[in-house]
């Protein structure tokens, strides 16, 4: 299989020395891409920026920043991929304006103006094809109900949903718990596991949907 899988977060810059971004850290991501690589596929990580080594034996790594970076790197290398993992969490919106010099606090703006950045899964999904498209869904409350509507509304095969604010899931640490949400309704809860564990499942998922797709 020819995995393309995003990861961490993007950074939104206001000024040179400034950014909106978010919690993300990557280890969702770099494990997916891990287990992939372990499971002898072809994988090529597209990150925002992380902490993290990218895990040994990638077709590439491409590192970027915003997210208008990260939805031409993914549109540039889904052509030759099989699958797309998108464990990134894309800023939803982007200072309206980005000053060319350092905003002073003698400058200080009471309030910056947003625009909202591009839907990277709903983009990319014009033009998905015969490809397995697998998203993930952070939430803080009703995390099946709003993986469900994501999952349509952004044409997937699969969601990962979590809820961020259970201990033991979510930003930065080792652990995560998710449910699969699917197409047909269905949701399946797994139990708290490590990251490179859920990892490994959301590959197995990947693989027989592709398998499934081929028939
Ligand atoms: N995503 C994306 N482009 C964006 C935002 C999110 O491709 N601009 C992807 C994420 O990588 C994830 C999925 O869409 O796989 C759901 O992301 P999430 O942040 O949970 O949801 P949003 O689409 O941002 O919706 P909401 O703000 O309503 O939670």
């Amino acid at each position: 299989m020819r995995l393309l899988v995003s990861a961490g977060p993007t950074r939104e810059f206001v000024d040179p020395v400034r950014f909106l971004s978010n919690r993300s850290t990557g280890k969702m991501g770099y494990a997916v891409a891990r287990a992939a690589v372990e499971a002898g596929h072809e994988v090529v990580l597209v990150s925002g920026p992380v902490s993290l080594e990218p895990p040994p034996g990638l077709a590439a790594f491409v590192p970027v920043v915003s997210a208008r970076d990260m939805l031409a790197a993914l549109r540039r290398a889904l052509a030759a991929a099989d699958a797309l993992v998108m464990t990134a969490a894309v800023a939803d919106f982007r200072p309206a304006r980005v000053s060319r010099r350092k905003i002073h606090k003698g400058a200080m703006p009471d309030s910056i103006r947003l625009v909202p950045n591009p839907d990277i899964l709903a983009t990319l999904a014009r033009r998905k094809g015969r490809r397995v498209f697998i998203g993930f869904a952070a939430e803080t409350e009703r995390a099946v109900a709003g993986a469900a509507r994501k999952l349509r509304a952004k044409g997937l095969d699969l969601v990962v949903a979590n809820d961020v604010t259970l201990p033991g899931a979510g930003f930065g640490v080792d652990t995560n718990i998710v449910t699969f949400v699917r197409p047909d309704g269905t949701a399946e809860a797994l139990p708290i596991l490590p990251k490179l564990d859920v990892a490994r499942r959301i590959v197995a998922e990947a693989e027989a949907l592709l398998a499934r797709r081929a028939r």
